[in-house]
């Protein structure tokens, strides 16, 4: 699954994907690992025409509509919205086990929220590989990130971090990003101290 992995942008519009099967990667989502076990994430499900029109009406640059990117990414049938949500690890870690009482945001060495529900979003994409189906995980425009809270009434806590089109693969042109070259394991490991590489 790791090594089939990647994010497609076109997909068979007149294949729809069965509910069970979105439900079970949404299930998938729920077994990440958590700060504290927080799981301060929640998904917004798009799974009819309708809500998933509703979401590139609010998301799509007007310079992108008639783009090739754009078509192949609105024929997915489902979009998933991952969000994560700071106030219950902030929460969380006001409880008696944590004892951070002051919600002090700088405790916190990176923003787990945003780590957490990450981490949840790739078992969804692992698990689309699994089901037979592609996906991709892209950004939202922070320009249209209000107009997209306001449509689907998102309440101000919660932040999207992405969004997910699921669906059947159709043949599709691979990122221009990806002729950077993966990055080898050697090349970004470092061993015992920073200059000491894998082998060293
Ligand atoms: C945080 C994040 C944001 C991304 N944003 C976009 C995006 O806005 N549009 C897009 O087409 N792909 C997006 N991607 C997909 C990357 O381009 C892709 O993962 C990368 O080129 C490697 O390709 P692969 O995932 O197919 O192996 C994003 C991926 C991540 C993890």
């Amino acid at each position: 699954m790791i090594r089939r992995r990647r994010m497609v942008r076109n997909y068979d519009p007149d294949r729809p994907v069965p509910a069970e099967t979105v439900a079970k990667l949404l299930e998938y989502a729920t077994h990440a690992p958590s700060a504290g076990f927080s799981q301060g994430w929640e998904f917004l499900l798009l799974d009819t025409p309708a809500d998933v029109e509703r979401f590139w009406a609010v998301t799509t640059p007007e310079d992108q509509l008639n783009s090739g990117w754009m078509q192949g990414m609105s024929r997915a049938p489902v979009i998933v919205v991952p969000l994560s949500h700071r106030d219950a690890y902030l929460d969380r870690y006001a409880q008696p086990d944590k004892g951070w009482t002051d919600r002090d945001e700088a405790r916190w060495p990176v923003p787990y929220w945003h780590i957490d529900t990450g981490m949840a979003s790739l078992l969804v994409l692992l698990g689309a590989v699994d089901e037979g189906l592609s996906a991709c995980f892209f950004g939202i425009t922070p320009e249209f990130m209000g107009q997209f809270k306001q449509e689907f009434g998102v309440p101000e806590a919660y932040t999207p971090i992405g969004a997910m089109t699921i669906g059947y693969r159709a043949p599709d042109t691979k990122s221009p990003s990806l002729k950077r070259g993966r990055r080898e394991s050697p090349s970004v490991t470092h061993r015992g101290n920073w200059g000491n590489r894998p082998g060293s």
